[in-house]
């Protein structure tokens, strides 16, 4: 009898089970990583200032754990940005569009300083962010959007290992050809920016090239089956985003825990309207209005994010029930209720144990 599904790369990191999760919350990597998965901290919407000083905390509570921390590098961004002049140089009819949505909604100003009312995603924050990686104590650095071959030599020459989030054989190969260690083959169904081929889809095309390159399976993921479903395409686990926001670990606002808790995988849809590149959020009305016909298109990368950001962050801050949202996958279908991530861990592993056990009851010998 079997006691757990173990892959090549949990042995090769030193982890119990083939469960990767990504989160902004430092609880919820600090939880996943006590209860033997492997934990990825995205930085990616960080005060770069406050990073250090995270990742000291993550390191004192991890006690020796592996864990990875993720950023996401797109390119096409300014070289610097200083939020006050970006935003004043907006286009005059997006500002008015934004200003018009304020005042209907109603929307109060944000109150506390955070990364979406200050900063602009540039060169020089990417370059900081990259360094304070670099020194951090993270055995791993996952990078998203963008591919980057210095950062993924560099983290190799520190003994990093690296992970590449990637969303199409194209991409996949690129990272490869850069000596990224792990691909992560993101479907159309993850939460967050998101390519267009549905998880089931992508992965066996992503095993079929990625050659000894391990592959994880994210998107869509919301239980145990559906892992072991991924390693029998030839993935070596599953990377999971939307679930543990269900997890008291993530502090999630009320509003958006209940908004989450009532949706289904079609209640979340993909729209530029959160940072200008297609991303998965769940619906809201705030991301409705951006749908709507006499609404403008929304301005590319970082731009949409300096003309709403304020809102992003004022929305959260407020508990907003209408209007907040949150990346989000259709995975979201499995979210109940608010647990814990030591909860939702045991219930990944007894689902991969579950569905093992329906497969053997299935197998047959030759009768
Ligand atoms: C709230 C949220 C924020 C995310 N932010 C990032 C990010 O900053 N960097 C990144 O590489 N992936 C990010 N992702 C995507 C996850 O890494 C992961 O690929 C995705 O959540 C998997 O699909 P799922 O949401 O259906 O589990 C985010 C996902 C969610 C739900």
């Amino acid at each position: 009898m079997s006691v757990g599904w173990r892959t090549p790369v949990c042995d090769w990191l030193g982890i119990a089970h083939p469960i990767f999760g990504f989160s902004h919350s430092v609880d919820v990597v600090v939880a996943i990583a006590r209860a033997g998965g492997y934990p990825v901290l995205g930085l990616a919407r960080e005060m770069p200032h406050e990073i250090p000083q995270i990742l000291r905390a993550v390191d004192a509570r991890m006690q020796g754990l592996p864990y990875g921390v993720d950023l996401m590098l797109p390119s096409q961004v300014p070289q610097a940005g200083d939020i006050g002049e970006v935003r004043a140089a907006l286009p005059a009819a997006h500002q008015a569009f934004v200003a018009g949505l304020r005042e209907r909604f109603a929307v109060a100003p944000p109150v506390k300083p955070s990364f979406f009312t200050s900063q602009v995603r540039s060169e020089a924050l990417f370059d900081a962010q990259i360094e304070q990686v670099l020194a951090s104590k993270a055995t791993g650095v996952a990078t998203a959007i963008g591919l980057r071959g210095d950062l993924i030599a560099r983290a190799k020459a520190r003994g990093k290992l690296t992970f590449s989030l990637i969303g199409s054989v194209r991409h996949a190969q690129k990272a490869m050809a850069m000596g990224v260690d792990v691909l992560v083959a993101q479907g159309y169904d993850a939460g967050g920016h998101t390519g267009m081929v549905g998880t089931y889809s992508l992965v066996p095309q992503i095993v079929a090239v990625a050659g000894d390159t391990p592959v994880l399976a994210a998107g869509g993921i919301g239980n145990g089956a559906q892992i072991l479903a991924a390693i029998a395409m030839g993935a070596q686990g599953g990377w999971l985003g939307t679930l543990w926001m269900a997890a008291v670990e993530n502090h999630t606002p009320p509003a958006l825990l209940a908004r989450l808790v009532a949706s289904g995988s079609e209640d979340t849809v993909i729209t530029r309207a959160h940072s200008g590149k297609p991303c998965r959020v769940v619906r809201s009305e705030w991301i409705d209005a951006w749908a709507e016909p006499s609404a403008l298109p929304a301005l590319p990368m970082p731009l949409q994010q300096a003309l709403t950001g304020d809102v992003f962050a004022s929305i959260h801050e407020h508990n907003d029930a209408r209007l907040i949202y949150e990346a989000a996958g259709q995975s979201v279908f499995a979210i109940r209720g608010s647990t814990t991530v030591a909860e939702q861990m045991r219930d990944l592993v007894a689902g991969m144990q579950e569905a093992g056990q329906r497969l053997h009851g299935f197998a047959r010998s030759k009768d």
